[in-house]
């Protein structure tokens, strides 16, 4: 695919941080949208003086903000929709915003994306499957949630399930759309404090030796991708024109995940495992506090994967104890 005018929302991110690098390094041009509700600038450094990126503080709701955006850009042929409230203290404590965020997010970016006839990449999430009893996690699986009198944990995984439905239905209007959803990705910029993401809190807890929270006993599994791997099948899915089949993939949703099934117990294993490994290291190991009734919390989030290495040539190519080890050299 020819070089691109690509506009990506929540790009001072995680994710979208790592994302804009990678779209740079390919020669794209590239504008990061973002509130900095809970991205940072200092995320972009690395490609903050190029001449092809761009950077603009805006609400992803704002249709006016999002007009100077495309006017910066030149014009978009790619839309990477990424922003939304994360982080899964959000989810419980602020719900209005984190679904007001997801849904009218995603519907603003759709029609600025119709309106430029550009393709559109979503950014869903395993959670759009609720407490999903069906595992693996593929397409046709039935989406579950519970009773939202329960707790609010689905603010955000049944507005991304929303999202695909919005995303879904511009597609049968025409719209190049395919839909990305990540499993837990980890990396070095990934958030540690109380409203951050596991791996990075279990580091967090080591580098300060202060009490490493486990929920629900830690028997739950996860499936832990490395940003590389992660943004990797962002860029193909955003970037090829069509499968490796030659089938088109607008209306594609893609599971971006290890398949490597890992207990959150194994996993704060892992990582004491790899600070362990590290000889300068000498500081003891933080205590580990159990805690229950962390509600919504899903028993296994595993991913089938097998769309994406048939129709985008994916998969991902670190292992965890990789993984971990270079967050670690990285965090220290
Ligand atoms: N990290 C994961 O493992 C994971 C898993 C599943 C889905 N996702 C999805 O991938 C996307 C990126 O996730 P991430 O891990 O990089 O999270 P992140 O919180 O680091 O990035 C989201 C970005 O969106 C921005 N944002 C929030 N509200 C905004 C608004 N109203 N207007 C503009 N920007 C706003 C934030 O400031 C932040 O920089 C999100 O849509 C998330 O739901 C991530």
């Amino acid at each position: 695919m020819a070089l691109q005018r690509i506009l990506v929302t929540g790009g001072a991110g995680f994710i979208g941080s790592s994302l804009c690098e990678r779209l740079i390094e390919e020669g794209h041009t590239v504008l990061a949208y973002d509130s900095l509700f809970r991205g940072k600038k200092s995320n972009l450094a690395s490609i903050e003086g190029n001449s092809r990126f761009h950077f603009m503080q805006g609400d992803v709701r704002d249709v006016d903000r999002l007009d100077d955006a495309l006017e910066v850009l030149g014009g978009v042929d790619i839309v990477y929709h990424l922003a939304a409230v994360n982080g899964t203290k959000w989810f419980h404590e602020a719900a209005h915003s984190v679904i007001d965020v997801n849904i009218n997010g995603t519907l603003r970016t759709l029609e600025l994306a119709m309106s430029c006839e550009a393709r559109y990449v979503l950014a869903s999430s395993p959670e759009a499957f609720g407490e999903a009893k069906q595992q693996p996690i593929q397409n046709g699986n039935e989406m579950t949630f519970t009773d939202p009198s329960l707790h609010q944990r689905h603010s955000y995984g049944a507005s991304k399930y929303l999202d695909e439905i919005a995303c879904q239905h511009a597609a049968r209007d025409g719209l190049d759309v395919r839909i990305v959803r990540p499993f837990n990705a980890y990396g070095p910029r990934l958030l540690g404090d109380e409203y951050g993401q596991v791996v990075a809190m279990f580091f967090s807890s080591v580098l300060n030796n202060t009490p490493l929270k486990m929920h629900n006993g830690g028997k739950q599994t996860r499936s832990f991708t490395w940003i590389t791997d992660t943004v990797d099948g962002f860029y193909r899915a955003g970037l090829m024109d069509a499968a490796l089949d030659g089938t088109p993939l607008t209306g594609g949703a893609f599971n971006i995940g290890s398949t490597e099934e890992v207990s959150i117990q194994s996993l704060q294993q892992a990582v004491f495992e790899a600070v362990a490994a590290d000889s300068t290291w000498s500081q003891a190991m933080p205590e580990v506090q159990h805690e229950d009734g962390y509600h919504g919390d899903v028993s296994r989030r595993l991913p089938n994967c097998s769309e994406a290495e048939a129709r985008l040539g994916w998969k991902p190519t670190t292992s965890l104890n990789q993984g971990l080890t270079m967050m670690w050299n990285s965090l220290r």
